[in-house]
């Protein structure tokens, strides 16, 4: 097996599975999936390196890799890498981009890895955004030809878009295709919106080396990331190879693996259902809610209504060996589901709770029911931002809000002169924005109080006073750019010491780790964090986490669901809508078109709707949560 290879050192899948030709290693923790790709690398490159040949590798850019190019430069650092021996060759670059612009893959690779490392700069190659339009072909020719005089790339590092696009070739790409000039996909657009402040800031065109040149490469990792990655990757593994799916095209390969955490392997038949095929399974009590809510959804049929029929028809023979048999387990699900319905989320006694928020509206987007009810129902409710949120402000919101201000205080008497000629600038700085420039520190500031405001006043709504909402502004966050910093102790202090502080009984955060930039991600980290050292202070309050605005918690994964009457969700759509600055294409939208009222509204329906279908009662909308008690996110 090709693991065994690398068994030394590196860390172990959690699970190999086999789908068609390819394994997929699948990784407990995202960090160990990178440091496994970066061992591969690293004895790649002594292996070469011991009989002085050089090391051809063809690397990817985005948020994917980073975490290998981190153990790479470690491994360097500490003196056990050696890259003066190292070709590289990127698979893309947006076209046109200046190499010196934030945006280029140009400076992300400098960023991440070669400036950390002793590669030649001879040895780097990344194709030109500033390639003139009648030479990039001739210049996509010369790259290939070098790969080639090279005697080829020892290993090519890929990511894999939303899309399946491998590189930038984007869906509908040929085969056999050549290092060349392409227009980007819309959804790969959206998807780098954040990176440039807005899609249409985001080039069109890109160059990007050909579905043929990378298949030529001897070894291949893919490595996907995050519950964002999950369906595209059950389609690359288990589709049929089609253009439509790039990155299937890979299943050919004789040297391919996809490298997975948890997250992006969650929808292949094997995670998802893996007692289809009669596979014997660890039969767990998680495993178990999830095949009959599974079963209740094939079958349409309520769960005490299944019937010996329905589990044999279904592949779930093995279920039935359990002790008990079908009515114990039927029953033993409908009950553990019953109990997560809880409609008083703060008890009968008043008690003291604090909601951290990432940015500042995911406390009324993703539990803004609960919040709501938690107010009502009498209990002392405090909210914590954690960023300002200000990189997601659109320059023409920020010239609204500049024009209120001038026009009301000339209005109102004046404004002081210095004041004045301040504001004048940040106008200015703003019309003078080329795309990829970054926010003069006024204008972030005024961003963020933009967002600070719209969250006071949907706290207003909701009913919590000033003296109980905080703006902590977490220094990692506050880099200006989408591209946030990792967090840092004044981070973990700010927060433990608010908490010391007010010694809630009861917290909330958002466990949701997918957010399309990582700051949900670092929040989540903090609190852990802050947690676990609290613990060893004697501070242990119940901890609840609630998912971000992208995705609802599966039902089998519920652990509360707290049902919303239509008032509430009518309130809580208010509450959203107060802030103004993320409706109407706000940058971080994301993929889906709905705005974020909808897509809260659709996704408390849709776990109601789902509760109700299993047969248990019929709510309006339900918010979920999962308690977090120290498990690994
Ligand atoms: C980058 C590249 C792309 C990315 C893909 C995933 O060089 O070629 O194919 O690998 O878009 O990007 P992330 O990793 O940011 O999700």
């Amino acid at each position: 097996m090709w693991h065994d290879k690398y068994k030394d050192g590196a860390p172990q899948p959690a699970q190999i599975i086999h789908c068609g030709k390819l394994p997929a290693s699948v990784f407990s923790d995202s960090r160990d999936a990178a440091r496994f790709v970066a061992t591969v690398i690293a004895s790649l490159i002594r292996e070469k390196n011991a009989t002085e040949q050089k090391t051809v590798l063809g690397l990817a850019t985005g948020s994917t890799p980073i975490g290998v190019y981190r153990e790479l430069v470690r491994l360097h650092k500490a003196g056990e890498l050696d890259f003066s021996n190292v070709v590289t060759f990127n698979l893309d670059e947006y076209w046109p981009m200046k190499p010196e612009s934030e945006q280029s893959y140009h400076s992300f690779m400098w960023e991440h890895l070669f400036s950390h490392v002793n590669i030649l700069k001879e040895n780097v190659h990344i194709p030109s955004g500033l390639w003139r339009l009648e030479e990039v072909e001739r210049e996509c020719a010369e790259y290939e030809r070098r790969i080639t005089q090279l005697g080829g790339l020892d290993l090519q590092l890929l990511g894999i878009g939303r899309d399946g696009h491998i590189g930038f070739n984007e869906p509908g790409s040929d085969r056999n295709s050549r290092t060349r000039l392409v227009a980007l996909d819309p959804m790969t657009r959206r998807d780098a919106a954040g990176d440039f402040g807005g899609e249409e800031k985001v080039p069109a065109r890109a160059i990007t080396m050909g579905v043929q040149t990378i298949w030529e490469a001897k070894r291949i990792f893919l490595m996907a990331l995050g519950e964002k990655k999950a369906f595209v990757i059950r389609k690359a593994l288990e589709g049929e190879p089609t253009p439509n799916v790039p990155a299937s095209f890979l299943q050919n390969h004789m040297n391919a693996a996809f490298i997975l955490d948890e997250a992006a392997s969650a929808e292949l038949t094997q995670v998802r259902t893996p007692w289809i095929g009669g596979r014997i399974v660890d039969w767990t009590p998680t495993l178990q809610t999830r095949a009959m809510v599974w079963l209740s959804q094939v079958c349409d049929k309520p769960l005490l209504k299944l019937d010996m029929k329905d589990f044999l028809q279904h592949h779930l023979y093995d279920i039935l060996h359990l002790e008990g048999g079908v009515a114990a387990i039927r029953e033993r699900v409908f009950e553990q589901l019953l109990r997560t319905i809880c409609t008083r989320p703060g008890g009968d006694k008043p008690l003291k709770a604090m909601i951290f928020s990432p940015h500042p509206d995911d406390d009324v987007i993703s539990m803004g029911g609960t919040f709501l009810t938690l107010v009502h129902q009498g209990h002392e409710v405090h909210v914590a931002y954690m960023t300002g949120g200000n990189i997601a402000v659109r320059d023409d919101a920020c010239l609204r809000h500049l024009d209120y201000v001038e026009e009301s205080s000339q209005k109102l008497g004046g404004l002081h002169p210095e004041t004045a000629s301040r504001l004048k600038k940040c106008r200015a700085d703003i019309r003078a924005k080329k795309p990829g420039d970054q926010d003069s520190a006024d204008v972030l500031s005024l961003k963020g109080l933009i967002r600070k405001t719209e969250a006071a006043n949907a706290c207003e709504l909701v009913g919590v006073t000033a003296d109980r909402r905080y703006f902590l502004e977490l220094p990692f966050y506050q880099t200006g750019s989408a591209k946030k910093r990792p967090m840092g102790e004044p981070d973990i202090e700010i927060v433990a010491n608010k908490l010391r502080g007010l010694r809630p009984d009861q917290i909330y955060f958002a466990g949701d780790l997918s957010d399309p930039h990582g700051t949900h991600r670092v929040c989540a980290q903090i609190i852990i964090e802050v947690l676990a050292r609290l613990e060893t202070e004697g501070f242990s309050p119940e901890v609840w986490m609630y998912r971000g605005a992208w995705q609802e918690y599966e039902p089998h994964e519920i652990e509360r669901a707290v049902p919303l009457s239509p008032e509430v969700v009518a309130k809580k759509k208010q509450a959203i809508l107060r802030h103004e600055s993320q409706k109407d294409g706000a940058m971080f939208m994301g993929s889906d078109d709905r705005e974020f009222w909808m897509r809260a509204e659709d996704r408390t329906r849709q776990t109601a709707k789902i509760y109700n279908d299993l047969g248990l009662p019929e709510f309006f909308a339900l918010e979920g949560f999962v308690r977090y008690h120290g498990q690994k996110l």
